[in-house]
């Protein structure tokens, strides 16, 4: 027993940042940004925070869900921008939205929702919970330093997320993770104890590009091979790929790797919305399930990458 995804949600705010309007705060150009990463735009918060952000996303995905909050039996969030440490922003949303169950955070940057999806399948095995919320869900534009064109240019904010529920559509996943802080991290402030002799932080992204861009396009691709491999799945058999949207060169190197899957099976919204870490693979199935893209019973590579340093790629049916 794994799970069926009933229905998704997403919410980005209103403010629309285009890549000329970067040029006005930091020494970068429109050029340079779309010919590097793909992204012309992103959306930006002006006052509103990761969690009312996650709400609304939420409140979305139970609507075409045909669900309420009751319906609920456990609510799983993921952020690497939240409002605050506590409460988690899995609280938050259960106030937010009206719902009573049981509801906690996992932290896993820009790879989290597959972790949530993962978590999810698991408790769903075990008939502990039925009806999960998995919502990534990012407030980057605070945790950026703006002064650092190599950063700031990157991200975007949103929120979306997906209610899952005893189904067989889940099929499998592989992750892989690589500890360590040296090539991407956003340290915590450092605190004003009377006793530390740590060194101030600098609590913003602070990212090694071109180490993650290596890291993601050698391992994106290896991931979803050795997960096609242990699932059965021929490359020609996948309808399409979602992956998380952190540059589009990197998505069409693993498609120039993974070649009896056609390029325009990689899906794409970076454009738009620039990376929005975890809320990254769900905001983009959410468009597409809202265009009616997916059919019942195509198989979609979700397949995402980011801090920690973290590779993972799952296998659903529509
Ligand atoms: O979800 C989190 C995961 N993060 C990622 O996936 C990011 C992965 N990495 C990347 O997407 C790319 O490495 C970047 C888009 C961040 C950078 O692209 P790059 O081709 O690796 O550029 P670079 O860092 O090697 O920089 C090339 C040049 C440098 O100038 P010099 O030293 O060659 O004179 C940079 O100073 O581009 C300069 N540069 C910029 N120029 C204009 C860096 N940022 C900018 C900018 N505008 N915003």
């Amino acid at each position: 027993m794994s799970f069926h995804i009933m229905g998704t949600g997403s919410y980005v705010p209103d403010l629309i940042v285009s890549n000329d309007d970067l040029s006005k705060i930091v020494d970068t150009n429109d050029e340079w940004i779309t010919s590097r990463t793909g992204i012309r735009h992103r959306h930006i918060s002006v006052d509103e925070t990761a969690s009312q952000m996650a709400a609304k996303a939420a409140l979305a995905a139970l609507e075409n869900s045909g669900l309420t909050a009751e319906d609920l039996d456990l609510i799983l969030c993921a952020t690497s921008s939240g409002d605050a440490i506590c409460p988690n922003m899995a609280c938050q949303v259960q106030r937010d939205i009206g719902a009573t169950c049981p509801a906690v955070d996992l932290n896993g940057a820009c790879s989290a929702f597959l972790f949530l999806l993962e978590t999810a399948a698991a408790y769903i095995s075990t008939g502990r919970y039925r009806r999960i919320l998995c919502v990534g869900t990012e407030q980057m534009s605070r945790i950026l330093d703006w002064t650092d064109r190599s950063t700031c240019i990157l991200f975007g904010d949103g929120a979306a997320g997906v209610v899952v529920e005893p189904g067989e559509d889940y099929l499998g996943t592989e992750i892989m993770v690589r500890g360590g802080d040296e090539v991407l991290k956003v340290p915590t402030h450092v605190g004003n104890s009377p006793f530390s002799k740590l060194e101030p932080t600098h609590p913003y992204v602070c990212m090694n590009g071109s180490e993650t861009y290596k890291f993601a396009t050698r391992t994106v691709p290896h991931q979803i091979q050795l997960l096609l491999d242990k699932t059965g799945v021929m490359q020609e058999q996948v309808d399409w790929v979602v992956c998380h949207q952190a540059n589009r060169r990197i998505i069409e190197a693993a498609a120039r790797r993974l070649k009896g899957i056609p390029a325009e099976k990689f899906l794409m919204n970076i454009e738009e919305y620039g990376n929005t870490s975890a809320a990254s693979i769900p905001l983009l199935l959410d468009e597409c399930n809202r265009k009616g893209l997916f059919k019942r019973g195509d198989l979609i590579v979700l397949a995402a990458f980011g801090g920690g340093l973290s590779c993972v790629a799952s296998l659903i049916r529509w």
